[in-house]
């Protein structure tokens, strides 16, 4: 090959070989092999040659066009190369790097508690009842025998809604409602939701009951201390609980009482806190849903499945339950 073809070729391999991308790649093509690159202009210029020269040069600048093709075919592999080596570095993934986790989900203490608490009832015969949240004033108490001007009512700040309906202050309406329905012999608890207008540490404007309510002949007080008993030991999973029947008030039970519990564990250890009320069916209850009272009796109780859980968990604060802070709420996960 004579010295200025060398020349171009070695002009083309180090142009080629600084290209960096395929884009500048391809300009430094067109100055060699485009429409009028320098081996083009070369070819181009054959025809003004002899038959002779043509013969000669001719095959040269051929031989030179080949090899500037050869140049820019491999550095264009290797572009491609380096570019798909690039691309796979970005996109590398350490599989030696611990999983992403998803954390897991778990029903909140209130739940979980509500739902013991139907196992244990539901597992000794008793039915599951449910009800509204918003009640009429005659469920709540007309019917629980607390007339309009009954003192007993200021015991509940009741959330009114409009059109004189309320947020049921407690879940004994569903006494009433099923009583209005079914027949005796009854056995049921009504778990819910529940409001009133109160907040501290023991009381929560939303909080949860569980009304029980079991209505045949002769059913006493006695079966109601035995009753329940019987669930705060499956409850707590121990025999051993510290529990008083407090004499109490309340207008559709007589005699009434209020059932405390002493903290085990906890901040409040030692201390009571009260967990339910209950008592004998008033017999004005009975006859307002048209049970004879004296044929039937029975007994009634609301319990407070969130003190429950507080006592169970040694929490001091039944507020904690609301807030949604997730770091209380993932310890009962
Ligand atoms: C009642 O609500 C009666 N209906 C219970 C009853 C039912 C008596 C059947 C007789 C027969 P009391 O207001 O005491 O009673 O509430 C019952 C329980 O609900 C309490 O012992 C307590 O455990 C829980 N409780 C009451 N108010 C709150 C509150 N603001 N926050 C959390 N728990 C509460
Ligand atoms: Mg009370």
């Amino acid at each position: 090959m004579d010295s200025s073809l060398l020349h171009i070729l070695q002009e083309a391999q180090a142009a080629m070989s600084a290209a960096t991308d395929p884009a500048s790649l391809e300009n430094i093509k067109a100055q060699f092999l485009g429409k009028s690159g320098k081996v083009t202009e070369l070819l181009k210029g054959l025809g003004q040659m002899s038959v002779e020269e043509k013969k000669v040069k001719g095959k040269e600048i051929n031989d030179l066009k080949v090899q500037v093709e050869a140049v820019l075919n491999a550095r264009r592999d290797a572009l491609a190369a380096q570019a798909m080596q690039s691309k796979l570095a970005a996109q590398a993934i350490d599989i030696t790097k611990p999983g992403r986790q998803r954390g897991a989900g778990g029903l909140h203490p209130a739940m979980r508690t509500l739902e013991r608490i139907e196992e244990i009832f539901t597992s000794v015969g008793f039915d599951l009842a449910d009800g509204p949240e918003i009640e009429t004033d005659f469920h709540n108490f007309t019917a629980l025998n607390t007339p309009e001007d009954h003192p007993a009512r200021s015991m509940h700040d009741t959330f009114y809604v409009e059109g004189g309906n309320l947020l049921r202050t407690h879940t004994s309406p569903m006494q009433v409602r099923y009583m209005q329905t079914h027949e005796p012999p009854i056995r049921i608890i009504a778990p819910g939701r529940v409001y009133r207008v109160d907040s501290d540490a023991t009381h929560s404007p939303m909080f949860h009951q569980v009304e029980g309510l079991w209505i045949d002949q002769g059913v006493s007080f006695a079966d109601l201390k035995a009753v329940f008993m019987d669930f705060l030991k499956k409850f707590f999973e121990t025999d051993d609980l510290t529990i008083r029947f407090r004499p109490s008030f309340f207008p559709f039970t007589e005699p009434s009482a209020e059932i405390d519990m002493a903290f085990t564990s906890g901040p409040n250890k030692g201390k009571w806190l009260e967990i339910a009320g209950s008592g004998q069916v008033h017999p004005n209850v009975l006859r307002h849903v048209g049970i004879d009272p004296e044929k039937y009796t029975g007994f009634a109780f609301g319990v407070g499945p969130d003190r429950l859980t507080m006592l169970r968990y040694g929490i001091n604060d039944l507020r904690l339950f609301y807030e949604n802070d997730i770091r209380f709420l993932q310890q009962f996960n």
